[in-house]
């Protein structure tokens, strides 16, 4: 008998099973030969690359030596031991603090939580669930301030066995009501939070702001704009536009404009949708993006359009990026259908030689790719004129070459076989099906792209891949068959550009246990047994440049470490690379998401996702699912009666200096 997973347990595996391709891969090939005759592939066109990077390799070397020339410089704290309990952990020296539960009141009139008395109109007017990402906007925007500041905040997902009680876990078809189902849709997608650090040092939430805001799948107007805005193929009976949207969903990680804006991701949306497909033109498309999801919210039961047969193109008006702009709280989000529509993981940023954005994301499935958006038009300083900076630019993908260099190839109708004969009738059909774009492209496939972060103090690009247990045939960049650990790419643009279509590639770690040869993990050897990690996910750089590092390995964290999920300093260069400490670790059942600093870094703010939930059965002393009524931990509060919370924790170092010394 198979051990029956929770619905929140199905949805984090469902990202380990590729979805199967259906275009040929001759095309893919056309491209490889056409790339090797221009010489990228050889040993001369990987030397002069490399000879192009090469001076800013070395300045960008000094400059970090000044941060990281002794391991003290690096790490300023005492590691914490690897286990797992109901409790979170931080290093001595340093507080970690609960800044907010989901359920807390928010917005004006927003009810006190009641755990037993939870409504939707309450649920929309605070805290919601499963914290993901993290973005800080300084207050007075354009300042530097880290004491205030507006926290932008996802909320990916619900696991509703543990937020309704009495939830029949083996049946919970009948127990879905109207009002339930939106109590969960109203738990999710996105938080604006005032929150300021007093006199005591201490941080508190700024209850009733007129910054604060949710935006939700419930209640917030959205509209589209760039190449599909309007297209047929997202036109519903709701809206005959294609322009305008109902709300935004599984949003993971993100990203922080440098105008102040919010980038939200939309992940796995394929698990909103029920029903059979009731449009013969959207079959592939669904396909490629695993539409409806093997097991899926109830949604579509209450809310017709989140079932394909009734609306089988409201699937094409999610899998974007959403901007938001969290200083005018009456703004309308936006969805940039520029940057692609996939499982969007997250969207850090930064600026190209000649001022321009480059944004990465990942697409994080086993087997899916890298991207890149670069935009055509310069970031300005007047806030105002990058109101459509995104709307326009090219969409690339990424293809790794084995002697360590790599590609991005331009998604752009009418180019290299993304056309009409393949079914690509504009680049609205492009940026909606970018994954089968990619494929005839022949995109590199990954062991699910997460996290993809630039570090401005060296220029190079971080790629968590954070596992992919059914690889088989492996490659340079994807080097291990039944990958439970993972592995963190570093990327050097050519010239240090974001916008160069080249980069050399090479690997910072191979997570996983170093005392068995066989796991194939590469590490700092001073890593020691207590320090390393496995199953990579979101990522920050500090004001240091130093990269950090949070961990998610599902319900799988027995197999993968034995260890609770948590939060780890990892060093990038100089003859410390690749040396991991850890100085957070999460209660049992959750995963880190979201770190984010202050400016200054005397503050880092870390999303506790999902606690008490994944993988309890390996819990030792538990070893059973949780429950509403019965959890693994009833962290953050322990008191009777109230589930886990997801929360946001706030690490600060006790002598007032940066986290981590
Ligand atoms: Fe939502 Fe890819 O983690
Ligand atoms: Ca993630
Ligand atoms: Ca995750």
């Amino acid at each position: 008998m198979t051990e029956r997973k929770s619905f929140g347990e199905e949805l984090e595996a469902a990202d380990d099973r590729p979805v199967a391709r259906t275009t040929a891969p001759s095309l893919a090939e056309l491209w490889t030969r056409r790339i090797a005759r221009r010489g990228f592939l050889s040993g001369a066109g990987k030397a002069a690359l490399l000879a192009s990077v090469a001076p800013s390799i070395l300045s960008l070397a000094a400059c970090g030596e000044t941060t990281e020339a002794t391991p003290d410089a690096i790490f300023g704290f005492g590691d914490v031991p690897r286990g797992v309990d109901g409790d979170h952990h931080v290093a001595a020296g340093h507080d970690a603090d609960i800044l907010i539960r989901w359920g807390e009141p928010l917005l004006k009139n927003a009810p006190d939580f009641n755990i037993r008395g939870q409504s939707a109109a309450a649920q929309l007017g605070q805290f919601g669930y499963n914290n993901d990402y993290i973005g800080f906007i300084p207050l007075p925007y354009g300042s530097n301030a880290s004491d205030r500041g507006l926290l932008c905040v996802h909320h990916e997902y619900t696991n509703d066995d543990l937020i309704h009680p009495g939830y029949p876990a083996d049946d919970p078809a009948g127990f879905y009501t109207r009002g339930i189902v939106e109590i969960s849709m109203a738990a999710h997608g996105g938080t604006i939070v005032e929150v300021s650090r007093g006199e005591n040092g201490k941080w508190s939430v700024v209850r009733d702001s007129e910054y604060n805001r949710r935006l939700t799948p419930l209640s917030t107007v959205m509209v589209l704009s760039g190449p599909a805005a309007g297209h047929p193929r997202l036109q519903t009976n709701e809206d005959a536009s294609g322009r305008r949207v109902m709300g935004t969903f599984n949003n993971c990680a993100g990203g922080i404009t440098p105008w102040g804006t919010w980038l939200m991701s939309e992940e796995n949306i394929n698990f909103y949708f029920m029903g059979e497909n009731a449009d013969a033109g959207e079959a592939v498309n669904h396909e490629r993006m695993g539409v409806p999801g093997s097991r899926s919210y109830p949604w579509g039961y209450f809310h017709k359009r989140f079932d394909i047969s009734r609306e089988p193109r409201e699937p094409n008006r999610f899998g974007w990026v959403v901007e938001v702009d969290p200083l005018d709280p009456a703004s309308t989000p936006v969805k940039r259908t520029a940057l692609g529509r996939f499982k969007h993981e997250g969207c850090e940023n930064a600026l190209t030689k000649d001022g321009r954005l480059a944004v990465y994301m990942g697409d994080d499935q086993a087997f899916e790719y890298l991207y890149k958006f670069v935009s055509a038009a310069e970031v300005s300083d007047d806030r105002a004129a990058n109101a459509s900076l995104l709307d326009e630019g090219t969409l690339y993908v990424a293809r790794f070459e084995e002697d360590g260099t790599g590609k991005w190839m331009p998604l752009v109708h009418g180019q290299n076989g993304i056309d009409e004969a393949n079914g690509f009738s504009s680049q609205a059909d492009v940026v909606i099906e970018a994954r089968r774009a990619a494929d005839i492209l022949g995109a590199t496939p990954l062991d699910r792209p997460e996290d993809v972060t630039p570090n401005d103090a060296t220029g190079k690009i971080y790629v968590a891949l954070t596992n992919s247990k059914e690889r088989e045939k492996t490659d340079a960049v994807n080097p291990r068959a039944g990958n439970l650990w993972g592995q963190i790419v570093e990327l050097t643009p050519d010239g240090g550009d974001h916008a160069s279509e080249h980069f050399v590639w090479t690997m910072l770690v191979k997570c996983g246990d170093p005392m068995f040869p066989a796991i194939g993990a590469e590490w700092h050897p001073e890593t020691g047994r207590d320090n390393w990690f496995a199953c990579p996910d979101n990522m920050a750089v500090d004001p240091k440049g130093r990269l950090w590092v949070a961990t998610d390995q599902g319900s799988g964290w027995n197999a993968a470490s034995g260890s609770a999920d948590g939060l780890y300093a990892l060093a990038t260069i100089g003859e410390k690379r690749g040396l991991a400490r850890r100085i957070f670790r999460a209660p049992v059942g959750a995963e880190v998401c979201g770190p984010c600093f202050t400016p200054d870094g005397t503050t880092l703010f870390l999303a506790v996702q999902h606690p008490g939930a994944d993988g309890t059965k390996n819990f030792k002393g538990f070893e059973r699912a949780s429950t509403f009524e019965d959890p693994a931990t009833r962290w953050p509060d322990f008191a009777p009666d109230m589930p886990p919370r997801p929360s946001i924790v706030v690490i600060t170092a006790r002598n007032g200096g940066p986290v981590g010394g």
